[in-house]
Parts: structure tokens; sequence; C-alpha cells
């Protein structure tokens, strides 16, 4: 299994230094605000606003699952502060719009102090007016474009410099540089190819295509015929949920070797290969910080748990890890605080520094309220789990303005400098 030493691509981009030197693990400066605690009767409340239906739900229902087992475990071992967490459920369906709706509800109807949620970057920034403008706290586990320093967000997910810095000059090494970007037509894949672009254009090599088809699309042979005579060394994908199932069932069957062109994805995991099936999968690559097979005893535990809770036939992938990781932060945060001072900005300050042992190893909150992660990249086998063919030797800083230097999120907000 290969070790990758870090490289740093982007002329500039030296905001790493700063934040690993600027004090982040000192104790978090712990406001107390003029609104009273959010936690009442004994009971401390959250939301979760996962799609259980649509064209995302493959995988959103999951993240679901994994948030409320955290919930479910921590409320079984006597709650936080001896307080039980109680639960809002909305689902959203898939709809940025609904997403927005359901985000108002659960923050000033439920009065929840924070909420868990979202897949797609088109829903958190549905979300992101409203969690502000209510100056609440919105915990999102997804990998997503970066680009974004809000006060009101817990980025658990990697962000491009987690998971392109790596793997875009690994697969150009590995396989050559003529890449065909696919991706769905939203503002994640079109920032993730901006960033895959930039890489390649530094390392020598070309996007040859690169094209966009609507959340949901399931219809690819016109796609797969340009490919096939294209023939691009690497299929650069960004499509999600539905449509990256289909896009993977129809390229295997049109009999597209992986050998030769592999699919190279930022977005597919396990749960997604187990609906395109193992064999169709196999061969290709995703780069995440977290695989299912993972060794260590938390990774152990957590899959156990997640098993016995949600069926033995189920998985767990790099953004369940962090939609379960998260409800653990938000529990160390609120155990930080005094129980009358329980309010969503607290939850924040205290959550700053937090160290964490998830699954995929010691995590860790920056002052930018994104998460320092552990890069892999690995090849799908035809029973649905991950090789490891490359790991990072340290833990990454998220560095969520990376491809663009001059502008850094900071603990003060966005820093232009
Ligand atoms: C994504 O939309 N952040 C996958």
């Amino acid at each position: 299994m290969g070790r990758m030493k870090r490289r740093n691509f982007i002329k500039g981009a030296g905001a790493l230094g700063a934040v690993a030197s600027s004090g982040l693990l000192a104790a978090p400066a712990i406001l107390t605000t003029t609104r009273m605690s959010y936690a009442q009767n004994g009971e401390i409340p959250v939301g979760l606003l996962f799609s259980l239906t649509g064209e995302v739900a493959v995988v959103e229902s999951t993240l679901h699952d994994a948030a409320l087992l955290a919930i479910e475990e921590i409320n079984a071992a006597g709650g936080i502060h001896g307080m039980q967490l109680r639960t809002f459920i909305e689902d959203p369906a898939s709809d940025p719009a609904t997403f927005a709706d359901r985000a108002r509800r659960l923050m000033v109807r439920d009065q929840c102090v924070s909420v868990f949620g979202s897949y797609t970057s088109a829903s958190r920034q549905a979300v992101l007016p409203v969690v502000e403008g209510q100056n609440n706290l919105y915990w999102y586990p997804t990998l997503y474009e970066g680009r974004e320093c809000s006060r009101n967000v817990m980025y658990g997910g990697a962000v491009p410099n987690q998971q392109q810095q790596d793997f875009v000059p690994w697969l150009v090494e590995n396989y050559g540089g003529r890449f065909y970007l696919i991706g769905n037509d939203y503002v994640y894949p079109r920032e993730e190819n901006n960033v895959a672009r930039m890489l390649l254009d530094q390392l020598g090599g070309e996007a040859v295509h690169e094209e966009y088809v609507p959340l949901g699309h399931s219809e690819f042979s016109s796609v797969i015929n340009r490919i096939r005579q294209m023939q691009p060394d690497v299929i650069f994908c960004t499509l999600v949920g539905d449509s990256d199932v289909a896009f993977q069932r129809q390229y295997h069957a049109a009999g597209l070797d992986p050998d030769a062109m592999p699919v190279a994805s930022l977005t597919r995991s396990e749960v997604e290969v187990a609906a395109i099936g193992g064999d169709a999968a196999a061969g290709h690559y995703s780069s995440a910080p977290y695989f299912m097979g993972h060794q260590s005893p938390e990774n152990e535990r957590f899959v156990e748990a997640y098993l016995s809770r949600w069926g033995g036939d189920q998985v767990t992938h790099f953004v369940s890890e962090a939609a379960y990781f998260q409800v653990y932060q938000f529990k160390a945060a609120v155990e930080r605080l005094d129980p009358a001072d329980i309010t969503p900005e607290n939850i924040r300050d205290a959550a700053v520094g937090l160290t964490t042992r998830a699954p995929q190893g010691e995590i860790l909150i920056d002052e930018n309220l994104h998460t320092h992660l552990w890069p892999k990249i690995a090849r799908w086998r035809s029973d649905g789990q991950a090789d490891v063919v490359v790991e990072s030797e340290e833990r990454i800083a998220p560095e969520p303005y990376w491809a663009y230097p001059g502008q850094r999120c900071t603990g003060e907000g966005l820093v232009t400098d």
C-alpha cells in the first residue's frame, strides 16, 4: 500500500502553516450569550434533515441512519449532562427549496439547537440563509467544493485539497493526463472540475471534454458513445446518487474496461457501489478519507453497531462515517458548556479545536469549522469493498479556498489577503 507525501501544487496557497500554528488546540473561548439555553425540560432538541425520498435518498437516507444511530447511542448511555437528545426528523425529499423550508421549521418551530443535514451542495446552499438568519448551527457531513466560510456550518466532509491533491497526480502518473469530466449540473461538480482542470494544467494534462447532466439523469448512451470515440485516459466523475449508479452500470454494460479507462470518482462510496453492483464497479477508483474496511477499533465498533441497527446487508461509507462522528463532536462540544449556556453559538465556539477518535482516525475541528481528515485512494473490488492503494501519511488540514490564492477561511470568517 502506498504512502503519499504531500505536495503543494498551488503557489500562494500557504494557509496550512498559519492555521497549524494559530493555537488551534488551545481551550476555546466560550462566550455566554443572552439567549437562554435551548435545553428545555431535561431535553436537548436537535434536528435531522436528510432526504429519505428522491434522487439522492440512495445516499442521504444512510446519513440519516448514521446520525440517528449516534443519537440513540448517546441517549442509551445517559445523554449529555444527564439530558436526552430529542430528535426532530424531516424528509426534504431531495429538493433544495424543501430543505430551506424544513430547516426553518426545525430551527424556529422546534427550537433545535443544531440541525444535522444535507448531502448535495445545492441543499446546503439552500439552507445557508436560513441557518445564518437564525444564527443556528448546521452540521454538514458531506465532501464538497469548498469556497464557503460560514460561521453557522460545521463542515465534516473533505474539501478539494483533501480529495484531489493526491488523486489527480496519482491518476495522471498511473493512467495518463487526458481526463473526461462528467458531473451533475450544479455547483459541486462545476467547482470540483475547476480544481481538476487547474491541477491538470500544472501537471501537463488536459480535460478533453467536460459535460453536465441534470440531477437524477439516468440515460448515458450518448455520453458513453462520446467516451468510446474520444478514448480518454480517465473518466473523472462527479455524478451523485442515482446518476452515478446508472452511469456506472451502463459503462460496464457497454464493455468499457476499467484497466484502460477507469472511472475516478470523488463521490462514489460503498453505498453507491452496493446499488451499482460489485462487478460493474470493480477496478474503478474513489478518493475518500474513510472506507468501510478501515482497520481501527473505532471503525470495528461503528460497523458492528451500524449493521446491527440497520441490517447486516448495509454498508458504512465516508459520508455516513462523518454523519456519525459529527453527532459525537456535537456531544463533546455540549459537554464543554454549562447546561445553562447550550446555544448554537456556544456549541460552535466549544467545538473549535476538538479532537475526536473517529472510525477513520483522530480528526480535528479547525478554527475555520472544517475538519482535518485522512485522505485515501482506493480501487473497488467486486465484493463491494475497496482496496486502499495510497493513503496519506498525515492528517490533512482543510483549506476551503485552496484553489483560490489570496482568500482564506479563518476563525474570523473569510479573509482576503
Ligand atoms: C456535494 O454536492 N457536495 C456532493
